[in-house]
């Protein structure tokens, strides 16, 4: 059998789904928060260790300032709730991204949740919270360079492995399977290097109805695929 342990998911179409049911743009992003907390522990009782989902694109700070700030309100309560879930269910939780660009308050609840989950042997959740992966690549070889030039490491030592302890996701695998809500046909920026092999699922479910008989149907979807890496 296909090993499945690490799904990343694009958690899109929280507007259209506010939209359709003429319901403020906002109310999208709250189920679509609401229905984070469901499917992070749907993925654990189907035996799939790391869950990598995108709260928040370095492009998103584009939208209106109400929107954004919606979104960084509901990021505080996810991460204030995590604390509790993740204690109810032994969960360790990670955020990926650029931190530097995050309000201070919310670097703040991130080291407190990272450190009070870091022994934590259940699922590993890491939320993507202004992050981009041509971000992501660039802090990676800004590092990579400043210790080139300290002496630490030499150019010729650098290949795929070493680069890869430079990413957010350093010890973490790489997701097997990449799942998109909401039917567009897109990478958008996200886990560009850890995606290389991923299969890619897309489905038209909006995010916040994106429920556990969609997820077996992704899971599935993975599980009969022949996965080949070029070489055969
Ligand atoms: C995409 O839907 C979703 C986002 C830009 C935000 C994702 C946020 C959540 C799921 C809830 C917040 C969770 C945390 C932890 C902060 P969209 O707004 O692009 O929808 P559309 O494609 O219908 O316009």
């Amino acid at each position: 059998m296909n090993d499945l342990q690490h799904i990343a998911i694009i958690m899109d179409g929280n507007r259209r789904w506010a939209k359709e049911k003429l319901l403020p743009q906002m109310v999208g992003h709250q189920k679509g928060a609401d229905n984070l907390r469901e499917i992070s522990q749907l993925v654990w009782e189907n035996g799939i260790k790391y869950l990598t989902v995108y709260a928040f694109s370095t492009e998103n700070w584009k939208r209106s300032p109400k929107e954004v700030n919606y979104i960084m309100d509901l990021a505080r309560k996810f991460l204030k709730t995590s604390i509790k879930d993740a204690a109810a269910n032994n969960m360790r939780v990670r955020v990926i991204g650029n931190k530097i660009g995050l309000a201070q308050d919310i670097r703040e609840q991130i080291t407190e949740l990272e450190k009070a989950t870091v022994d934590f042997t259940g699922l590993n959740l890491q939320i993507a919270l202004n992050y981009g992966g041509r971000d992501e690549i660039i802090r990676a070889a800004q590092k990579l360079m400043q210790q080139c030039k300290d002496g630490i490491i030499e150019a010729a030592a650098l290949n795929e492995e070493l680069f890869e302890h430079y990413l957010d996701t350093s010890d973490i695998p790489a997701p097997e399977l990449l799942i998109r809500t909401g039917g567009e046909s897109r990478v958008s920026n996200y886990l560009l290097w850890q995606i290389a092999y991923s299969e890619i699922y897309i489905t038209n479910v909006f995010w916040p109805d994106f429920k556990e008989a969609d997820l077996r149907e992704a899971i599935n979807f993975y599980l009969a695929r022949n996965r080949r890496f070029g070489g055969e």
